[in-house]
């Protein structure tokens, strides 16, 4: 009875201050991502080639992992300044989480993509850290210079991206993927917990910007930004590995299948991903982790 009371209390304390401690106290917080703070160990050795059998494809991943640093940072300085534009604490909640979790990504991202440029020979690793320097400037730029609207729906088009490639692969576990060490957990992680937080940029691009059209054609125009950095970080590693630059469609596309095509539909909506069943016990395995470190 008496906690009943205290609960009742801190609701209305909440209803007239707002503040978030007593968000979660009052059980008020709906959200359903989780942040995990895991950092993994690379080992010195991780191999370059993420699928041993497959150089082109594992170099795709290299390079996909090379954006990461600039990519994540860039979506939780966006979410942060999106946040004075929402009004649902839930989602206020989610895009708080989300950061979160893309926080821990990159920082992961960024200590394997250390160990894996010292894999190229000195003018290589220099040209792949110029690029890098070049994406994060552009992000800079698009924080400080484009409207709210184009980074939202930048965000939109990455995420719908890479949530449908996810996807794709959602229901192999990492043991049975071929990945090798390093990389086989960093990457199944990192795709469970996209799935996980798939609806947060949908959902703050509906709430504070809107619209069917300009979210296709500027989440297009963003895939095509996003993936023209990829394009370059690749063709430098390949050459550098002594591989011919073949006309390709980028593995995300290939990965997301009809998926990634039904994120340019009308109907279109994260939250009817059918989720694999497993998806949280295979999270929880990383939760695990987490806590041991
Ligand atoms: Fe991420
Ligand atoms: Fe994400």
């Amino acid at each position: 009875m008496r906690s009943r009371s205290l609960r009742i209390a801190l609701h209305i304390v909440y209803a007239h201050t707002h503040h978030p401690i007593l968000f979660d106290i009052c059980g008020l917080n709906m959200s359903s991502i989780t942040v995990r703070k895991v950092d993994f160990e690379f080992p010195e050795d991780v191999a370059l080639y993420a699928l041993p059998g497959m150089p082109r494809v594992s170099l795709f991943i290299v390079a996909f992992s090379l954006t990461m640093p600039y990519l994540e940072p860039y979506l939780i300085r966006m979410m942060l300044k999106a946040t004075q534009h929402v009004n649902d604490e839930n989602l206020i909640e989610d895009m708080k989480r989300f950061s979160q979790q893309e926080g821990n990504h990159y920082r992961n991202h960024a200590r394997i993509n250390q160990i894996v440029r010292g894999k190229f020979d000195a003018a290589t690793a220099a040209e792949l850290l110029r690029i890098e320097h070049e994406l994060k400037a552009e992000y800079e730029l698009f924080l400080n210079d484009k409207s709210m609207r184009y980074n939202l729906a930048y965000a939109e088009g990455f995420e719908a991206m890479t949530c449908a490639a996810a996807m794709g692969g959602a229901n192999r576990s990492q043991e049975k993927s071929g990945v090798s060490k390093g990389w086989a957990e960093l990457l199944d992680w990192h795709a469970l917990e996209e799935i996980e937080h798939r609806t947060v940029a949908f959902d703050v691009y509906n709430h504070v910007v809107g619209g069917y059209f300009y979210r296709v054609a500027a989440g297009l125009r963003s895939q095509f930004h996003y993936l023209y950095y990829i394009h370059r970080f690749y063709t430098v590693m390949l050459k550098a590995k002594g591989m011919r630059v073949y006309p390709y469609v980028p593995f995300f596309l290939l990965a997301g299948g009809f998926r990634y095509l039904n994120t340019l539909m009308p109907w279109y909506n994260p939250a009817n991903y059918k989720i694999p069943n497993d998806l949280n016990r295979r999270l929880d395995q990383y939760g695990a982790l987490a806590k041991e470190n």
